[in-house]
């Protein structure tokens, strides 16, 4: 009797379990018996088709390669554990404005139903946004944020920016230097003389690194800058290219070369090398990104720091941003991460983070607080 009871409790047990699986979990984790086994039966979602254009300011960007690498990827395992299709038709704007409007006014003509833009010049993100809200395309801004808090403003929740505040990327880059044991001043005249290579000085993330990279180190000592602010684009080799030119006129006088990214410091690090100079012994060098070669470096001692620019969260917030948009729901202005202080390859483990949801009333209270304490301007 006990038995049979046994039996049935555990026959009730089977079915419930049958019955009740799809509904808890629609992944197909492959337990074995029961559903069907391919997982995507997860309800009205299922097998849609999306089509999303993707503009990048350039292909030949090597962190904003990563970036695109892991958006594509992510859409990708996305589908394949909703049973949606997302199309993904990643286009290279070539640092040319006049060839991304041409691109983002034809996704508009195709009618895809989302864009997300990697600006050439964020200046023209307020007729772009405009064009897509009359066509009633929900649009996700990545990478170049918008100069102002109005471009977010003329289609609310339908319109959104998922970056990181450069803000804290220049001061990261300041505490390395003013953290080292004589604060970046080899020469112990009080002060310590650096070059600033820039991206492109439009571009917000080139402006605030630049500012608030001084600007944090100026809390320990003073600075001071040799010549100008030098424009590398991003790039490897105008970097090496500038530091070569201001190693030969300024010589000894350097004493830390900030570059906005890892790659125009890679190229600073050219420059360097080829001067006979040694990073940690008579110069220093800081950027930001943290792509594989310069954490090796930064490991080895041969490279001062650098900070990771999360590539990762922001290509999966931006996606998972989009597919709240595709549902046809309403989003926040901004969602943010945080940049990480690299001194171990541990810091630069890309890791799933939650992002920052801020809205525009936020945004310009933080931006107050700022000013109020004096770091801006
Ligand atoms: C920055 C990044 C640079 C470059 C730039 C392009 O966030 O650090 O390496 O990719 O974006 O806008």
């Amino acid at each position: 009797m006990k038995k049979l009871f046994k039996v049935l409790v555990l026959a009730l047990v089977a079915f419930l379990v049958v019955a009740c699986g799809p509904a808890n979990n629609n992944d197909g984790n492959g337990n074995g018996n029961g559903n069907n086994g391919n997982g995507n039966n997860n309800g009205s979602a299922t097998g849609e088709t999306y089509e999303i254009g993707v503009a990048i300011y350039q292909f030949n960007d090597n962190f904003m390669t990563l970036y695109r690498t892991e958006l594509e990827k992510y859409f990708g395992e996305l589908g394949a554990e909703d049973g949606n299709t997302y199309n993904v038709e990643i286009v290279d704007s070539a640092n040319d404005q006049a060839k991304q409007v041409e691109q983002l006014n034809n996704f508009i003509a195709q009618g895809k139903d989302l864009i997300i833009a990697n600006m050439v010049s964020p200046a023209g993100a307020d007729t772009f946004l405009q064009s897509a809200k009359d066509a009633d395309i929900p649009v996700v801004l990545i990478n170049r944020e918008p100069e102002s808090t109005s471009t977010l403003e003329i289609w609310p929740g339908k319109t959104t920016y998922v970056g990181v505040d450069a803000r804290q990327s220049g001061r990261y880059q300041g505490e390395i230097i003013a953290e080292l044991e004589n604060s970046g001043d080899l020469d112990g005249d009080g002060k310590v003389q650096y070059i600033m290579i820039m991206g492109d000085t439009e571009n917000v993330d080139a402006q605030q690194r630049t500012q608030y990279s001084i600007e944090q180190l100026e809390e320990t000592i003073e600075t001071e800058l040799l010549g100008e602010r030098l424009r590398g684009d991003w790039d490897q080799t105008k970097g090496q290219e500038l530091a070569a030119a201001a190693l030969a006129q300024f010589g000894e006088e350097i004493e830390v070369i900030f570059a906005n990214n890892d790659a125009m410091g890679l190229g600073a690090l050219q420059a360097i090398n080829a001067a006979g100079r040694k990073v940690g012994e008579d110069i220093y060098i800081v950027s930001v990104d943290a792509l594989e070669d310069v954490v090796n470096l930064v490991v080895e001692g041969e490279y001062t720091g650098t900070v990771l620019n999360d590539h990762f969260n922001q290509a999966h917030t931006a996606a998972d941003v989009a597919l709240m948009l595709l549902k046809g729901e309403e989003v926040e202005p901004y969602y943010w991460h945080d940049y990480v202080r690299v001194t171990s390859p541990e810091d630069a483990e890309l890791v799933r983070k939650d992002f920052r949801a801020e809205t525009i009333a936020d945004y310009e209270a933080r931006l107050a607080d700022i000013v109020d304490k004096g770091i801006d301007e």
